[in-house]
């Protein structure tokens, strides 16, 4: 793409070449080097930087030539047909946006305010911090920019040398996003290895050791890439312990509704830390709940003690948003708005987002019977205990790399798969290939 452009650039150029005295590519048209000012050569001290882990494997299966290759790495919804699926509620607010006709303005810094709105009151429900007008809200760049703007906001404002501890694992691009924020970034335990659940002492252990005034980025539901979420006894502890210690908590929030189909309930957490008074940012997310992956549409927001605070802390916000890229894209926040503004929209978007929901809660269900169907004489049972969008499955990085090599079955190393790519279509091929490079070997941890 950049090699073109660059070419294109060429054929402006006036002749001869202005750095070199060569004969005008627009003369001869030749697709030959072009000769760059020699302040350009610090070009060739660039390394080839390394591909990004889930995405770079998603290329990989994109250059896959294997007809039966299937991709179960990228986290994005795939309906029964192994097809993305734009939600008929987003369809119809796109098209009642397209008849209204809509302006291609600018949005303001902190972005378009009645989308903050409803999105927070989507995440908060009828919580007081709303309602007192405390919580500080701004349009994000989805869930990635919404981290991204919380790690600036506490690199600013909280004491130098705050670590914040995220889970082992977590959502690989966690930890780049807040070292870039200058943040020092540590693990808590989370992941109990040997049965594929939750740490819990580990977890509290972690939460205790560490020194008070940390940040603790938690998932708010569907843990990614786990699946793995605590109980509502157990996120009572945790908030108690991180209560106990002073710390403080972003909430990461990129599967609201894909957990259990119904989105206040994947809520619950978040609305538990509101009440309990914490030291709070949320992250939020529509791209995998409303299907807006490529619209990029998010919220960061911080609960204030009062709205002077509150006031206070948008200023700041917006003054880090400015020169970082200005102001927020404007469709995908319409849409979310004119669905969340709308009472009989929304009921149809509950309803899809559920649908979504029920099929991969089916297709968890689907694999673990193919693998006993295949002669799998593994416990499979994390994998319909596990929630949201991936199954940690127990694969280690060799069995991964088998899985792809010999079956075409792309997954990261890290043994978790995105269940959205699994359909009855595929499912039996998958667990046969699951159990061929599983067979008489320890499950990973
Ligand atoms: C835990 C978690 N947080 C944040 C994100 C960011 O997603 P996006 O920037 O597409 O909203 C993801 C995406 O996979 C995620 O899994």
């Amino acid at each position: 793409m950049l090699a073109t452009s660059a070419l294109a650039l060429a054929y402006t150029l006036p002749a001869p070449h202005a750095a070199c005295g060569a004969a005008s590519m627009l003369a001869s048209r030749s697709l030959s080097p072009i000769c760059l000012s020699p302040a350009a050569s610090y070009l060739d001290g660039v390394p080839q930087g390394a591909p990004d882990a889930i995405l770079g494997l998603a290329a990989d299966f994109r250059a896959s030539t294997a007809p039966n290759k299937v991709n179960l790495v990228v986290g994005a919804y795939r309906g029964s047909d192994g097809k993305p699926w734009v939600l008929p509620s987003v369809k119809e607010a796109e098209g009642r946006l397209l008849e209204r006709g809509e302006f291609k303005e600018y949005a303001p810094i902190d972005g378009n305010a009645r989308f903050t709105e409803r999105a927070l009151r989507f995440a908060y429900g009828d919580s007081a911090a709303l309602a007192e007008g405390r919580v500080a809200g701004v349009q994000t760049l989805s869930g990635t920019g919404a981290c991204r703007l919380a790690g600036e906001f506490y690199s600013r404002f909280l004491p130098a040398g705050t670590a914040i501890y995220v889970s082992d694992p977590t959502w690989g691009n966690h930890i780049p996003i807040m070292e870039r924020a200058g943040l020092e970034v540590r693990r808590y335990a989370y992941l109990d290895r040997s049965t594929n659940s939750l740490d819990f002492d580990g977890l509290i252990s972690s939460i205790n050791d560490a020194p008070s005034g940390s940040i603790f980025l938690l998932h708010a539901c569907a843990h990614n890439p786990t699946g793995v979420d605590p109980s509502r006894e157990q996120w009572r502890s945790v908030s108690d312990a991180i209560l106990a210690k002073g710390h403080h908590v972003l909430m990461d929030c990129a599967y609201q509704g894909f957990a259990s189909g119904d989105a206040d309930a994947d809520a619950s957490a978040i609305r538990f830390f509101v009440d309990a008074g914490h030291s709070l940012l949320l992250a939020q997310s529509f791209a995998k709940n409303f299907g807006l992956y490529g619209e990029r549409v998010g919220t960061l927001s911080a609960v204030c003690a009062s709205s002077e605070q509150a006031a206070k802390v948008l200023s700041q916000l917006k003054l880090i948003i400015r020169p970082m890229y200005s102001s927020p894209p404007i469709h995908g926040a319409l849409i979310v708005d004119e669905v969340l503004g709308d009472a009989a929209l929304t009921a149809q978007y509950y309803d899809e987002c559920k649908q979504m929901a029920d099929r991969i809660s089916a297709m968890r269900s689907l694999l673990v019977s193919e693998l006993g169907a295949a002669g799998s004489s593994h416990d499979w049972s994390h994998i319909t205990d596990q929630i949201g969008m991936f199954a940690f499955t127990g694969l280690t990085p060799s069995m991964c790399d088998e899985l792809t090599a010999k079956h075409a079955i792309f997954l990261t190393k890290d043994g978790r798969i995105s269940i959205a790519g699994i359909n009855p279509g595929n499912a039996a091929t998958i667990a046969a290939a699951i159990h061929d490079v599983t067979d008489g070997k320890d499950l990973g941890g």
